[in-house]
């Protein structure tokens, strides 16, 4: 029986936090399903095409087990429709889990059938979220230890100086 899990986020954009909990979750499963929610209500910086090609660059090496696909309304139904029994998530801090938690049962709740499997951020990325790297990058700031390359790349183009 091949295990599927989907890893839902904003991604808004990609941080290394993120990267290293699909990296090892790519190792933990036969197949991985990066999900990018499209939810316009929440204004992001990139569009979901913009941040599924900066993803897709950035776990490119991963295997062929590892896919990137946008989706929007609930995530169970996003976890259904690619046939997966897990949901992963990454915690940073204790901070992130009041949140999660309620995610986790309202998922279960929704789809019994469907498990959240939560995976401890690296402790390097502990303090990292993509709002701080969207900050950092917005003033100038060194921003090549946070997120991957392609997402570098994106976020110093979105802030240059015009001109
Ligand atoms: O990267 P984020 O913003 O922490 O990810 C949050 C996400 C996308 C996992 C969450 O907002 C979500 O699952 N949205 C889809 C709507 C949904 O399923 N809501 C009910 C579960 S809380």
């Amino acid at each position: 029986m091949s295990r599927v899990a989907v890893f839902p986020g904003s991604f808004d954009p990609m941080t290394n936090a993120h990267l290293d909990v699909a990296r090892r979750a790519s190792a933990l499963f036969d197949r991985l399903v990066i999900g990018v929610l499209s939810n316009p209500r929440k204004s992001p910086l990139f569009s979901v095409e913009e941040r599924i090609g900066q993803i897709r660059a950035a776990v490119a090496d991963f295997g062929a087990n590892v896919e990137v696909v946008g989706f929007d309304g609930l995530t169970v139904d996003f976890a259904r429709t690619n046939g997966a029994g897990f949901i992963v998530r990454g915690l940073r801090a204790v901070s992130d889990f009041e949140a999660e938690l309620q995610m986790a049962h309202t998922n279960r709740k929704l789809q019994p059938g469907v498990d959240t499997v939560f995976l401890m951020s690296a402790l390097d990325f502990g303090y990292l979220s993509s709002s701080l790297a969207k900050e950092v990058a917005q003033f100038g700031g060194e921003i090549a230890d946070m997120v991957p390359p392609p997402v570098a790349d994106a976020l110093r183009a979105r802030f240059a100086a015009p001109g």
